[in-house]
């Protein structure tokens, strides 16, 4: 029987400070579902880190802990390819192509160009504007079928479409255009110190966010912690932000539906939920922070890993590329 050819999901994480509970539940664990069903990519962009200024011996230990925790949390290097951005270089190449394909207006547009250029309003560099492009050209590279994105990524999802529409219309066809992939769960994942603020690893307050390598009784403190209302049923409601962000987040690690949650914890108060979500997510990154202190120890390893998964990249990188300097009339490349 002829195999069928499972549909392509890429996706990738920016390798700047701790990962938070909020990108666990939000993104990595998705991705970990995924490579079931999927032909998953999986990337450390740290090209795209670059656009604000970072501390290079800082920046190489960020990514490597960062690849060292995909790992850790179960992204399986024989099932995905997990690879590192820098070390595929038709990423750069694609970006330039591409960029002679987007419009200033576009890229004026974008709300996170907006907001960063407000936080680091003394280096607005060209990369910073152009982060989409370079953000389209990691997904069209390998003919993506579907990107899992949060809402904060949408748009850039919608440029990148657009971007390869546009070349395809102009060029002939080149590029698969992708699809958002909205997981069936997992939440927006909200600060436990501002349930109406997402949760940030930039957050200026860390009881804020639970970072996923945070020792547990540094999670109990955070819970406990907790904003909520001065209600004191647990139940899902508009108006319960706090509560709402704890159910969804309990609901996530123990796979309980929020009916469920709901009865659980009827007549009991806000104290007990708490530290019953607590409790949760400690359980539930207690064997990740363990196979990080592994992964993280083992150098060797990780450089087997990041090895493979560039020169898996790199192997589909080519074709899309040579497609394109095709179209854009360039003579083939002699080597
Ligand atoms: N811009 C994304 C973020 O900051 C990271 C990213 C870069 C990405 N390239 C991507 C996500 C391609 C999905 C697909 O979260």
């Amino acid at each position: 029987m002829e195999e069928i050819q499972k549909k392509r999901i890429f996706s990738g994480i920016q390798p700047t400070g701790v990962f938070t509970l909020g990108n666990y539940i939000g993104a990595i664990k998705n991705w970990n579902d995924l490579q079931k069903d999927f032909d998953c990519l999986f990337s450390v962009v740290d090209m795209h880190a670059i656009t604000v200024r970072q501390d290079p011996t800082k920046l190489r230990q960020q990514i490597l802990n960062s690849y060292a925790l995909l790992l850790a949390c179960g992204i399986d290097p024989d099932k995905s390819i997990l690879f590192i951005q820098s070390h595929v270089a038709r990423h750069a190449e694609l970006s330039w192509v591409l960029s002679c394909f987007t419009q200033f207006g576009e890229l004026s547009r974008m709300t996170q160009f907006k907001d960063k250029s407000a936080r680091h309003a003394d280096n607005i560099n060209a990369g910073l504007f152009t982060y989409p492009v370079l953000m389209a050209a990691d997904i069209l590279l390998y003919q993506t079928d579907m990107v899992p994105v949060g809402a904060d990524q949408k748009q850039h999802l919608e440029l990148a479409r657009d971007i390869a529409a546009r070349f395809n219309s102009v060029c002939g066809d080149t590029f698969k255009i992708p699809e958002p992939y909205i997981p069936k769960t997992g939440a927006r994942i909200m600060s436990l110190a501002d349930p109406t603020k997402k949760m940030s690893k930039s957050d200026e307050n860390p009881n804020g966010f639970v970072a996923i390598l945070d020792e547990p009784d540094v999670i109990m403190r955070k819970f406990k912690r907790a904003v909520t209302d001065s209600d004191s049923i647990v139940r899902y409601s508009e108006g319960k932000d706090g509560i709402n962000n704890l159910m969804a987040i309990y609901a996530s690690v123990t796979g309980k539906s929020f009916d469920e949650i709901e009865r659980e914890f009827d007549g009991k108060g806000y104290g007990d939920f708490k530290a019953a979500v607590g409790e949760a997510v400690s359980d539930a990154l207690r064997p990740i922070r363990e196979n990080y202190k592994r992964y993280s120890a083992d150098k060797a390893y990780l450089e087997n890993c990041y090895t493979k998964g560039a020169e898996m990249a790199n192997k589909i990188s080519f074709r899309t590329l040579d497609k394109v300097y095709k179209k854009c009339g360039f003579i083939k490349k002699p080597f």
